[in-house]
């Protein structure tokens, strides 16, 4: 019997309500299949262990994680712990120290989910959003300088190493042409005129190497627009770190809702362990009232077990998922229904059973 090790960091706020019910799901998963089980360890690093310990996570935090198979995370940040530190010791600290490049992001509108616009076909809605997830806008690399004086000076730089800009790109250009999709870049070189510059580039050079890989470039103004009023050209898409986090809550809006966008942040070498989380934060407004949504945590459960090698159970737990937007009964407020977190994981885990003794599935 396989043992996957699982290192869960439930967080702060909604964090833990949704993790559980992920949980759960993949437990689910692993009774239906007798070679493989989930082996889940809890770190209770967060803003509570901040306010207990004055950090966010043990000072050898990374060194114990490194020994999983897979980080599951619910969500960081809360009030009373500044967004900047609780952020960059936690989250951003792993996927950084684990070269967690790739953020893969789909912005699919599944059956039965609703989207923020009108008029537009269901599958025009159907975008995989690959978002760099270690440098660029994100490096960190600045300054305060003359601090609280009227002379101050703030530097935030941006980092787009030649390494790092062609690997994401690259690995977007693999993933469009294992899928015999177009690949859409996103940047900005009319007004970032280093940085984009070289990213788009980069991209041109990388584009000579797939021929048969469709290509579209866009400026990020016009890409935001884009989204909304016509959808359906974005198919893959590459794109830099920032951009790419303010295009997927975008994407989320026309795609059934923040908490039904889910996130992996990959190591694609699995050098080190890839982390899977919500793409939503912990929801500090709805926190404590079990009526969060726990379907991105649980569609980032399904990216999982893609990773893993489990095609068939990820594809198992995301039809779970339409099925029950389809049913429309048991959904929480969010998505204008009334039911639990829990009460949403209860029934995708039923779906799942009916699912699995009805088809005999083939494992
Ligand atoms: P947020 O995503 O937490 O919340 C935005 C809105 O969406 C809120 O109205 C919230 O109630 C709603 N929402 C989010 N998740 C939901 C869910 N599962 N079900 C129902 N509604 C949901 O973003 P924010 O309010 O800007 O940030 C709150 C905190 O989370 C901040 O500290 C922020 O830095 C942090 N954050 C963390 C992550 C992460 O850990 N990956 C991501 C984003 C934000
Ligand atoms: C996300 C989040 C993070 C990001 C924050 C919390 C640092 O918004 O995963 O989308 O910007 O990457
Ligand atoms: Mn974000």
């Amino acid at each position: 019997m396989k043992k996957l090790k699982i290192a869960v960091i439930a967080g702060d706020g909604v964090g833990p309500e949704v993790i559980d019910e992920g949980i759960k799901v993949l437990n689910k998963v692993a009774e239906i299949d007798s070679t493989f089980q989930f082996d889940f360890t809890y770190f209770p690093w967060g803003c509570e262990f901040y306010t207990k310990h004055g950090k966010m996570m043990d000072d050898d935090g990374i060194e114990q994680l490194k020994a999983f198979d897979a980080i599951y995370l619910g969500a960081v940040g809360f009030p009373g712990v500044p967004d900047h530190i609780s952020l960059w010791d936690l989250l951003l600290k792993i996927r950084k120290s684990f070269d967690q490049y790739v953020n893969i992001r789909p912005v699919t509108l599944l059956k039965g989910a609703k989207t923020a616009l009108q008029d537009v076909k269901r599958e025009d809605i159907n975008m995989l959003f690959i978002r760099e997830n270690s440098e660029g806008e994100y490096s960190g690399a600045g300054d305060w300088l003359f601090k609280g004086q009227d002379h101050e000076v703030v530097l935030q730089n941006s980092v787009f190493s030649r390494k790092g800009t062609e690997r994401i790109i690259r690995y977007a250009f693999e993933t469009a042409k294992k899928e015999g999709r177009t690949l859409t870049s996103i940047s900005k070189g009319n007004a970032l005129n280093y940085s984009m510059v070289f990213w788009d580039q980069v991209f041109e050079e990388v584009s000579a190497e797939y021929p048969e890989v469709k290509t579209a470039s866009y400026l990020v103004d016009a890409a935001a627009m884009l989204m909304i009023k016509d959808p359906k050209r974005f198919e893959v898409v590459v794109t830099s770190n920032l951009f790419g986090d303010i295009l997927t809550d975008l994407g989320a809006a026309i795609a059934g809702g923040i908490g039904l966008a889910a996130g992996a942040n990959i190591n694609p070498e699995r050098d080190y362990p890839s982390m899977f989380e919500p793409i939503h934060g912990s929801a500090p407004d709805i926190a404590g009232r079990g009526i969060a949504n726990p379907l991105a945590t649980i569609w980032s459960a399904s990216q999982m077990l893609d990773f893993f090698g489990y095609e068939e159970y990820g594809k198992l737990v995301l039809e779970a998922i339409q099925q029950l937007l389809v049913e429309g009964q048991v959904l929480t407020p969010d998505m204008n229904g009334t039911s639990s977190t829990s009460e949403v994981a209860d029934r995708i885990i039923e779906i799942i059973a009916s699912t699995v003794s009805s088809n005999r599935l083939n494992v």
